[in-house]
């Protein structure tokens, strides 16, 4: 991985995975999350969901975590008073002063810790009867394309059910789950495209290949995105 021509293409996007503002609500809805809620977004990225977060807990606050949160995200959240941004690891979410939180939001960033232990590891920073919303790569079909597989990099795709019973066998009841629509998805692709697009002229060669490689990311999904995709699952710890 050339990492400097992967920032250049990544560099203050709003978002950096799938996922929208009705995402959020549609996540917050069985969870009941409290007005003044402690809401912590795990692996935020730019914290591109802490508007739709915060505007589910209008007295309640954010902490968006991520290992490396930018300059950017820290200028976009500078003006709002109920959220704050911190570079952190997210498997140690209980040290922050925060925790325990009613509600912790992980798009598209549990997968880094694996669905064996991911949602055990960040329910210990959750209150009692606590929330845990993530998404999380799915097969939606019995044997995915390879070309389909490829989409998350050989991550082992388990389907919905697998899923649910993986997360009440670490000590939560799912309240519910439903795909990431494809609004989410374009979410993050229309934006990056554009970039693509803007950078294209003049790229030198390492940059042109990133180029095409993201290109190749959102025309794989595109085609395959009938197979695989995310899976939003809400759980409260029980
Ligand atoms: C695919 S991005 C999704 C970002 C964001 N949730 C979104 O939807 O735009 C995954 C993020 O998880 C973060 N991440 C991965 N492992 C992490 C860890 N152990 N602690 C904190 N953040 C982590 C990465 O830095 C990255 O920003």
């Amino acid at each position: 991985m050339d990492w400097d021509a992967f920032f250049t293409v990544h560099k203050d996007l709003p978002r950096e995975g799938p996922g929208a503002p009705e995402d959020v609500a549609w996540a917050c809805a069985p969870a009941e999350v409290p007005e003044d809620a402690a809401i912590c977004d795990a692996g935020s990225g730019p914290g591109g969901d802490v508007a739709a977060l915060l505007s589910v807990a209008p007295r309640g606050h954010v902490v968006a975590v991520d290992l490396h949160f930018g300059e950017a995200a820290d200028a976009r959240l500078a003006n709002e008073p109920r959220a704050r941004g911190v570079s952190a690891d997210f498997t140690a979410l209980e040290a922050l002063p925060e925790a325990p939180f009613d509600l912790i939001w992980c798009a598209g960033a549990l997968y880094f810790l694996g669905l064996e232990e991911g949602p055990s590891r960040l329910g210990r920073a959750l209150k009692p009867a606590g929330v845990l919303a993530f998404s999380e790569p799915c097969r939606f079909v019995e044997a995915p394309s390879p070309e389909a597989g490829a989409i998350f990099g050989g991550y082992p795709l388990r389907d919905a059910e697998q899923i649910v019973a993986m997360v009440e066998t670490q000590g939560f009841t799912v309240l519910g789950h439903r795909r990431v629509p494809d609004a989410g998805w374009e979410a993050y692709f229309q934006p990056l495209e554009a970039r693509i697009a803007a950078l294209r002229p003049g790229a030198d060669a390492p940059l042109a290949a990133m180029l095409d490689q993201c290109a190749q990311e959102a025309a794989a999904w595109r085609a395959h995105r009938a197979e695989v995709g995310y899976l939003l699952v809400v759980a409260r710890r029980t």
